[in-house]
């Protein structure tokens, strides 16, 4: 058994379908070449021992007891329980944890860190990652549920998990269907651009947003959104009808989305972004004037299309380009990477 393992897990850009994890829609994400190492080493001793490399900040606590300290620890902590719960024997550990991923930007630094460090703890024990991996997902969206206290759903630890390079995947969350799709942009490029706007989930309003498609729901008798009709929809009170409109219409662009790449037809890629924006603006009301001046400044800059990416108020926005369409200063060009592995 290795005594020092490295694992890395990838952030993710959602290209479309944002808001629909939680409503057993569609989403259609890849991993990136950012993201979050963790190097597990094998230590004497009943502790874990962790060490936040960009932040400068440590914690230790005793494997057999994890127990909740608030901010970057609870990733660590939640993983060692959850790992554990799942019957699974960690071995005490010193971790390194570094990443490249700007934390609150929105390409799921969350995610690419629970996907590194359980592949981490698993690598060090000598145990192989469940063979589905959507049971890993599951596990390590447990920990972003329980332990730190977002109540986000599971596309950015699918994304991460399950990515396969030069494809993006379609996700069914009513069944956990996950197709690779190929992902060919020739000349045009896809850059996100940092709003400047931090975003977090736990305490913002991504929680409000799935309470009121908690609500939605409720009003109209169905388990969940994605068995909402048009009808049903157009005679919810506001703001709930607005909320329920964005998700049925964000699923629709989702397979217009699929339909579009299969043609190769990358000017309509680039008005649905610019329809879901619209849609996550002023219905789903999840934008701030940061996202929406970058999401401006980019469309003048000739994008074929700009919208914000991830949970919303705040963080990052992605753009599709066409040839020759400069990226202003600061934009991070992304392509579909790998998924989350032991290096
Ligand atoms: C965040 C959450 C995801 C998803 C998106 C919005 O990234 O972690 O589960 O809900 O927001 O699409």
């Amino acid at each position: 058994m290795a005594d020092r393992v490295v694992a890395r897990g990838p952030g993710r850009v959602n290209l479309i379908g944002e808001h629909t994890d939680y409503n057993d829609g569609l989403a259609m994400p890849f991993a990136i070449d950012r993201g979050v190492t963790v190097t597990a080493t094998a230590i004497d001793g009943h502790e874990v021992r962790a060490r936040a490399l960009d932040l400068g900040e440590e914690d230790a606590f005793a494997l057999a007891r994890p127990e909740r300290a608030g901010g970057w620890r609870d990733f660590v902590r939640g993983a060692v329980a959850e790992l554990q719960a799942a019957g699974h024997a960690l071995r005490p550990s010193q971790l390194e944890i570094a990443g490249d991923l700007p934390r609150g930007s929105g390409l799921s630094s969350s995610a690419a860190l629970e996907a590194a460090l359980t592949l981490a703890l698993l690598g060090l024990a000598g145990e192989a990652p469940p063979e589905d991996l959507r049971e890993l997902a599951r596990l390590c969206s447990r920990i972003e549920n329980d332990w730190v206290g977002a109540e986000t759903g599971l596309l950015d630890q699918l994304a991460a998990l399950l990515a396969r390079e030069g494809h993006v995947l379609e996700i069914d969350f009513r069944s956990l269907d996950v197709l690779p799709v190929p992902l060919s942009l020739g000349e045009w490029r896809l850059v996100t651009v940092e709003s400047g706007a931090t975003h977090t989930h736990a305490g913002s309003g991504y929680n409000e947003r799935r309470a009121e498609c908690r609500a939605a729901r409720e009003a109209l008798g169905i388990a969940s959104l994605r068995d909402a009709s048009e009808d049903g929809v157009a005679g919810l009170p506001d703001p709930l009808r607005r909320r329920a409109r964005h998700v049925l219409t964000e699923n629709a662009r989702v397979e217009a989305m699929a339909e579009v790449l299969a043609a190769g037809d990358l000017e309509a890629a680039g008005a649905l972004l610019d329809a879901s924006h619209a849609s996550l603006r002023d219905d789903y009301e999840a934008s701030v004037p940061e996202v929406e001046a970058t999401v401006r400044a980019l469309k003048a800059a000739g994008a074929a299309g700009a919208r914000m990416v991830g949970g919303g108020f705040g963080g990052s926005v992605l753009a599709l380009l066409g040839p020759g369409i400069e990226a202003p200063a600061g934009a991070l060009t992304v392509a579909p990477g790998p998924a989350a592995r032991l290096l």
